[in-house]
């Protein structure tokens, strides 16, 4: 396999249904599942709101700097094994400030990981705070301050969560700030919302990446922008399929979207929600599609086109696959 990008990926989405159990042992926190049958019968979902409940749920286990540093090793370490070289990873920041875990802690454990993740995994990485659209702009603004505030390194900002009738404009001067920063931005548009979505993470946002950004086929006009542009969609399908944001894994937009030349790659978004890491997503497709393996080195060059890594590491690497 060549080397591989991975894009879009919530860390708290690689919190395994043992490790649930395990941490709310640890820290004491009492869940509502009998056992790990019971809580595994729960990973079954109607959308992307019935997942989000789980797994805003779940996450209330994550309490201390060492649960945050443990949860982003054992992503890297399966990562490695996926053929990832280069993690460019999501926090949902604001999801553990909102239950009282300090921003300090949950970014000091996530890069006490991500700055081992070289020497330890011989994976480069980069962290992207994530900002959850169904709370107030406000909330992003305060969570945006506070991680600044721990001296952290941060590579960009992301805009998650719920969808559909939560508008990206509000967020329009928080991108514009971290812009100013000298961050990278990218956004989660067209998973559940239509093409719409897309144009406004783009017009209003100026993200440089859409997360997901699936529904933007429904759109000639703006696939052709994305097209001429190349700009990034990072696709997730087994958990387009899961999310049932597609009828079917075989009605997935993906080979359309490698046909329209658009700058896709695959990624695994939540993979201890939705039944797999980067390898078995690429796997579905790879054996749904009869992608050859001209498919998959496209699929793997366009993951490292779209990473954030300097133009040198990324000539690097392309040249290595
Ligand atoms: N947060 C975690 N996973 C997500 C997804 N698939 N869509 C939106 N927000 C998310
Ligand atoms: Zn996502």
């Amino acid at each position: 396999m060549p080397p591989f990008a991975e894009l879009h990926l919530h860390l708290e989405g690689t919190l395994e249904a043992e490790m649930v159990l395990e941490l709310a042992e640890r820290n004491h926190v009492r869940l509502p599942y009998a056992d790990l049958d019971d809580l595994r019968a729960r990973y079954s979902y109607a959308s992307l709101q019935d997942f989000l409940d789980l797994y805003y749920a779940n996450m209330q286990v994550l309490r201390t700097e060492a649960d945050f540093a443990e949860l982003t090793d054992a992503y890297l370490a399966r990562a490695a094994a996926a053929g990832v070289v280069r993690a460019e990873v999501f926090c949902d920041l604001q999801a553990h400030t909102a239950r009282g875990v300090p921003a300090p802690v949950v970014l000091a454990g996530v890069t006490d990981a991500l700055s081992r993740s070289e020497a330890d995994h011989g994976v480069s990485s980069g962290l992207i705070v994530t900002f959850l659209r169904h709370l107030p702009a406000a909330d992003a603004e305060r969570a945006y301050a506070e991680a600044l505030a721990t001296g952290v390194e941060l590579l960009g900002i992301g805009l998650c969560s719920s969808e559909v009738g939560f508008p990206a404009a509000p967020f329009a001067d928080l991108y514009a700030r971290a812009r100013a920063d000298g961050l990278r931005t990218v956004a989660h548009a067209g998973e559940e919302g239509d093409a719409s979505y897309v144009r406004e993470a783009l017009d209003q946002l100026g993200a440089e990446r859409i997360d997901h950004g699936i529904n933007a086929m429904r759109d000639p006009s703006l696939v052709q922008h994305l097209a001429e542009r190349q700009i990034p969609l990072t696709v997730c399908p087994l958990s387009n399929v899961r999310l049932k944001a597609v009828p079917s894994l075989a009605e997935h937009p993906l080979p359309a979207m490698l046909d329209a030349g658009l700058l896709v790659c695959v990624n695994s978004d939540d993979p201890a929600y939705f039944g797999g890491y980067l390898d078995d997503n690429l796997a579905v497709v790879r054996d749904a599609f009869g992608l050859t393996e001209d498919h998959l080195a496209t699929l793997a060059a366009n993951s490292i086109k779209a990473s954030f890594l300097p133009e040198s590491e990324k000539a690097r690497m392309l040249s290595a696959g």
